[in-house]
């Protein structure tokens, strides 16, 4: 019982004199614990995902993503020069096209929505913020996956490499710093480095979405660009079971060129990010997902949650599994809690 020291009692007074080891010291005031804290998350580390609409005159919420928006081109840019003013580490812009067609001709075309939307953004901020675009099709096409399709409706993968080719250079002549080929075709990352050459586009980086899942938490995103999936993209994403063969793409990847490679989803797959940050030699990114978003939010609408707590939580989370940058739709709002 409290204060009847027993025969080992130390001078504290703790039974058998212990613990002599004691943890919590450095957890005792708020600036201990700052001064101990292995991971930090910082406004440079953030990259902000941005929609832009084909024709819109006016911002359309994301019903399903609370906060989020499909941008005009106006909007666009002035959302980009608040952050480029909040530090954010870029930009990571998709497009929402007016019309779509079995082949993504929006895609490629210089006057498609994506491609006029990445020339706005560099007019507006320069290398002051680096510049991001989705290589995908699935935004571009009736169908919605993220390729063309065979006789048979099956997502024909070398018939995507040139389609995705093109795109690179559409996005590489409007003055992206880097792509992102999100399609999970095979050899994706290579032609699109050796197309950017060939054209003298040296200096464009390739961002790899390299170990993208087949995931439910892309919900929400399929409404923010007004996808028309029917079924799923299971021939080509990854299989949630499988982390082994997230670490197989992100070499292969970084083998065919890619200069940063990333995890998608990020909270669900932070073993697979653990595993690739530790096998590859290129700066690492975590893409926190509009699901991931969609679900946090939720629940602190219903006063279920902390909001601001559980946001940086996840966040530090994804930073301590391993990524050096995080895709996040908080991405703004962070950099002025983190002030
Ligand atoms: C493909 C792409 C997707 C997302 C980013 N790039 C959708 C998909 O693969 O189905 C999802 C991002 C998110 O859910 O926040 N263009």
């Amino acid at each position: 019982t409290a204060g009847t020291p027993g025969p080992f009692a130390s001078a504290a007074g703790a039974p058998g004199g212990f613990p002599t080891v004691r943890p919590r010291r450095l957890r005792r005031t708020p600036a201990l614990r700052r001064l101990v804290a292995e991971t930090h998350v910082r406004p440079e580390q953030l990259v902000l995902p941005v929609f832009v609409a084909e024709g819109a005159t006016e911002q359309r919420p994301v019903a399903s993503m609370p906060g989020v928006v499909q941008h005009t081109r106006d909007s666009l840019r002035a959302e980009v020069v608040r952050a480029a003013e909040a530090g954010l580490g870029g930009v990571m812009l998709f497009g929402v096209p007016a019309s779509k067609d079995p082949v993504g001709s929006g895609a490629t075309d210089p006057q498609g929505i994506l491609n006029v939307a990445i020339a706005d953004v560099v007019a507006e901020v320069g290398d002051a913020l680096p510049v991001m675009s989705d290589l995908c099709l699935d935004e571009f096409t009736d169908h919605g996956h993220c390729g063309l399709l065979d006789s048979r409706g099956a997502v024909d993968n070398d018939a995507t490499l040139e389609a995705y080719a093109a795109m690179a250079l559409a996005q590489a002549d409007a003055g992206v710093d880097l792509v992102g080929p999100s399609g999970m075709m095979d050899g994706q990352v290579g032609v699109v480095r050796t197309a950017l050459d060939a054209a003298g586009h040296t200096d464009v980086g390739i961002l790899a979405y390299a170990a993208k899942y087949a995931s439910a938490f892309y919900g929400p995103f399929r409404e923010a660009v007004d996808s028309s999936l029917v079924g799923d993209r299971r021939t080509y994403q990854q299989d949630p079971a499988n982390a082994r063969e997230g670490v197989r793409e992100a070499l292969l990847d970084v083998a065919e060129g890619a200069d940063l490679v990333m995890v998608k989803p990020a909270l669900g797959y932070l073993d697979v990010l653990q595993r690739v940050a530790e096998a590859v030699p290129v700066p690492v990114a975590a893409y926190q997902v509009s699901g991931e978003y969609a679900m946090l939010e939720a629940a602190a609408a219903h006063g279920w949650i902390d909001r601001e707590a559980a946001i940086l939580e996840s966040l530090v989370s994804i930073r301590r599994a391993g990524a050096d940058i995080v895709l996040t739709y908080w991405a703004l709002e962070v950099a002025r809690l983190l002030r």
